[in-house]
């Protein structure tokens, strides 16, 4: 089992807090689709044949591609993976661009779980993240693809934005729009954002803390009354609405990452493809894939099951790190783990240790004293 990520780094206006890789030149766009299909093919042998079960268009953003593009990517695949046949095939798109007529003609191509940015459901907050739509638009998006016919829709939501007054009216919007999943994100303030630069010239308050916890357990309470499961920390779906792919990531199956800055993991080692556009074209055309590679070692292999497992509700199975590192590590983790017991953040059950609601919003200091640093 594995999954194939398509990244498309393209988008038409750069958000005020987004770090992840994209350019707003299309300049190469041609190109770029060309080397995502090339490497394709070059790739063949990472995933050793297995099954592909789910298939992840991200970004960027993936809804710049016309349906031709998209189902010219996806035949690639099919001709080239094993790929099943109920396979779980995502794709990231801006409310803005959701059209009738682009949401059917997307539907036709395959994708069959649609992820749409709304970001929240308050004009202000969308000025401040410099997002393309309204929340009117955003509103309108996802009815327009549950009227096309997508039966697997998740929203992208983002709270702890400064200034945010109305969390509660956005959640109430999303109980309208009766999607299967919502991920939901507090606002990162990344360096190289300008909301970063707003904030070192002394031109951007951040919300205080204890109101973005308050936000945080308006949305687990959200959450938990209308049967979203929150299966990891930003992630709530129904029964039998997880994102297989995401899922799959934690679970530490392989995956494959097509395109610049994508990721790519099988077990023994990772490697991430060059993040700029021209430099991945050109390389692709020259036979080269432009990636830097990590093998990874025991510990490494540890901090990442830590990392990744404690996110979720599936948790870290001590016996688990016994069998498959060492009785060491297992005592390690199980007594860092215990100081923040006693302070109710963590729980331990079964052989399992897991965040409590209180200790997932903490959960990056929490984790990083799990890790085995040497
Ligand atoms: C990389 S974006 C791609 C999706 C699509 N381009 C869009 O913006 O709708 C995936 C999601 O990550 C979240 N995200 C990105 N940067 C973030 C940040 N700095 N803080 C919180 N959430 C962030 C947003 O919710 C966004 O929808
Ligand atoms: S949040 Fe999405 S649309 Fe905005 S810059 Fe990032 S990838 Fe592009």
């Amino acid at each position: 089992m594995s999954g194939i990520y398509i990244h498309i780094p393209f988008c038409k206006k750069i958000c005020t807090y987004c770090d992840f890789y994209k350019s707003a030149s299309f300049k190469n766009k041609t190109e770029i689709l060309e080397g995502i299909i090339t490497e394709l093919a070059y790739q063949k042998e990472y995933l050793e044949d297995e099954e592909v079960e789910t298939i992840y268009f991200g970004g960027g953003t993936p809804s710049v591609l016309s349906d031709i593009e998209i189902t010219r990517i996806l035949k690639s695949i099919q001709d080239i993976y094993k790929v099943s046949e109920d396979a779980e095939i995502s794709f990231e798109a801006n409310p803005d661009d959701l059209s009738k007529m682009y949401l059917e003609k997307l539907l036709k191509t395959g994708v069959n779980r649609l992820s749409i940015g709304c970001q929240s459901f308050t004009d202000k907050d969308l000025i401040l993240l410099g997002r393309r739509h309204n929340a009117k638009q955003s509103f309108i998006s996802v009815l327009n693809a549950r009227s096309a016919g997508f039966s697997n829709i998740s929203i992208d939501l983002i709270y702890g934005i400064p200034g945010m007054k109305n969390w509660p009216e956005t959640l109430c919007k999303v109980l309208d729009l009766q999607v299967q999943h919502i991920s939901a994100y507090h606002l990162s303030i990344e360096e190289n954002t300008k909301l970063h630069k707003l904030k070192q010239k002394g031109s951007l308050k951040e919300l205080d803390e204890s109101i973005s916890n308050q936000q945080y357990n308006e949305l687990v309470e959200f959450a938990d009354i209308n049967q979203f499961i929150q299966y990891e920390i930003s992630s709530f779906g129904k029964e039998n609405f997880f994102s297989k792919h995401n899922s799959n990531y934690w679970k530490q199956k392989n995956y494959l990452g097509i395109g610049p800055s994508a990721h790519s993991f099988n077990g023994s080692s990772r490697q991430w493809n060059v993040s700029n556009n021209k430099k991945y074209s050109q390389e692709i055309k020259k036979g080269k894939i432009p990636f830097v590679k990590e093998i990874l070692n025991p510990l490494d292999h540890y901090n990442d099951y830590v990392l990744v497992s404690l996110r979720t509700m599936w948790g870290v199975d001590l016996e688990y790190i016994e069998n498959r590192f060492s009785k060491e590590l297992k005592d390690y983790c199980n007594t860092s783990a215990r100081k923040f017991v006693e302070y109710g953040l963590l729980r331990i059950k079964n052989n399992h240790i897991y965040l409590t609601d209180q200790g997932k919003f903490v959960s990056d200091n929490i984790i990083s004293e799990l890790l085995y640093v040497n």
